[in-house]
């Protein structure tokens, strides 16, 4: 038997969790949604938190909507500062740190993820940060305005987004990586140079194979026997799922909490959307957790229609973006393991990069060519099979893939 839904309860209050409680309401859902969240703000749009908020001191929070907005406009409450800790899945109720219960006919799981923290740096007498919320993104910039001397560990997406804001405002600032090049997770190693030659050309330092190992008030030791001396350790060494409710209400957790393409979990009327699920990628072959701003929202947006009774699939590609002083860097699926084509000329400083496995075009990279890359979201999403030798062309016109 169908059950009604009246009650929605979404724990998480991140771009996932906003934006499925703006899609209830504009499917027209008439019941009461409530979001709860563990930070002390309504949400708010965090990839500008590494970007224009660390770039200028005058950029200043994007919230989602105003707080009354969600109220008295969309009739949504949210609980701020609440920490979604325990639940039943039977029993259908979540309960929150301070005490209270929520009762639920469908539950969203949107809780996101976490820093991964790292253990040589717990308990330091140096000044260490994550980048995770507005706290700390304004703590960041205040040590760029002071030109602090900063360490950065981590050279993905947040460690160097970070470094460009720091570099640009005058500090002296040195990036520790494990692996030999930047960005490994997504970006083949031609990108990796340029990314890094562009950092080195404002004065970014870097240590490849190495990480920090140990500190003094001053200073940061490496594995490989250096000092570094610094005012302020940042941290972006990735992030790891926050599933400890799923976890409380019986879900089984992996490397994040497992849904299918309507982003059900294993228990009925309990779905989950956003960085913390664990979902099929065609482009990738595999289950991952996508940690982009884009699936957050979309994702969400479509699971939330299956939470009153729609069944939508969703499989759109990850896709994200960097931007590093005058590059802007996209991607769409997996680059990795793949054959690839360039079209157009990477010293021009305009271009994009195909992957193909097989006759499948599983992922493309653009650098300041945000055209190319809206019409390879398009035909990577379409799973279309363009053939190799026409990508390879510089004369062929991407739109005509879309019609292979
Ligand atoms: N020491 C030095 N470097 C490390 C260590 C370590 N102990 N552990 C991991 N690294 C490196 C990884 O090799 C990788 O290059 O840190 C980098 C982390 O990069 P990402 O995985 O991109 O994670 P991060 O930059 O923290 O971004 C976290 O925020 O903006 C979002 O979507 C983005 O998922 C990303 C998330």
């Amino acid at each position: 038997m169908t059950r009604t839904i009246n009650d929605i309860v979404i724990a998480g209050a991140g771009q996932a969790g906003a934006r499925a409680a703006e899609a209830l309401r504009a499917r027209g859902f008439k019941g009461s949604i409530t979001m709860i969240g563990d930070e002390p703000h309504p949400p708010y749009e965090r990839p500008q938190l590494s970007k224009a908020m660390l770039q200028s001191a005058g950029t200043s929070v994007a919230y989602i909507k105003r707080a009354q907005d969600w109220n008295e406009t969309l009739d949504i409450r949210i609980e701020t500062g609440a920490a979604a800790i325990d639940g039943d899945a039977d029993r259908r109720v979540v309960a929150t740190a301070d005490g209270r219960s929520f009762a639920f006919d469908a539950l969203l799981l949107a809780t996101g993820t976490r820093p991964r923290r790292l253990p040589a740096l717990e308990d330091a007498q140096i000044e260490v940060q994550y980048l995770r919320n507005i706290e700390d993104a304004l703590r960041f910039r205040r040590h760029i305005h002071s030109r602090s001397r900063i360490v950065i560990v981590g050279g993905g997406v947040i460690g160097l987004e970070a470094a460009c804001a720091a570099a640009k405002g005058g500090c002296d600032v040195t990036v520790i990586e494990t692996e030999a090049r930047l960005l490994p997770r997504a970006f083949p190693i031609a990108i990796s140079d340029l990314v890094a030659k562009r950092h080195r050309s404002h004065g970014v330092a870097f240590v490849f194979g190495a990480t920090v190992t140990g500190s003094s008030s001053r200073a940061v030791t490496l594995s490989n026997g250096t000092e570094i001396a610094a005012d302020l350790v940042l941290v972006g060494i990735g992030v790891t799922p926050s599933a400890d409710l799923a976890v409380r209400l019986g879900l089984p957790v992996a490397d994040g909490i497992a849904v299918d393409a309507c982003g059900r979990t294993a228990a009925p009327g309990i779905f989950c959307a956003g960085d913390v699920a664990l979902q099929r990628s065609r482009c990738h072959g595999r289950a991952i957790r996508v940690e982009t701003w884009a699936n957050a929202q979309n994702q969400a947006i479509s699971v939330a229609g299956n939470m009153i009774g729609e069944s939508r699939e969703y499989g759109d590609p990850p896709w994200f973006w960097t931007d590093q002083y005058d590059l802007n860097i996209q991607v769409v699926g997996d680059m990795r393991d793949a054959d690839r084509i360039t079209r157009g000329d990477p010293d021009s400083g305009r271009f994009s990069t195909i992957a193909m496995r097989g006759t499948e075009l599983v992922g493309a990279l653009s650098v300041n060519s945000a055209k190319d890359m809206a019409m390879l979201r398009r035909i990577v999403a379409a799973d279309a099979r363009p053939q190799r030798a026409d990508l390879e062309s510089p004369g062929y016109d991407l739109r005509a893939a879309l019609k292979t």
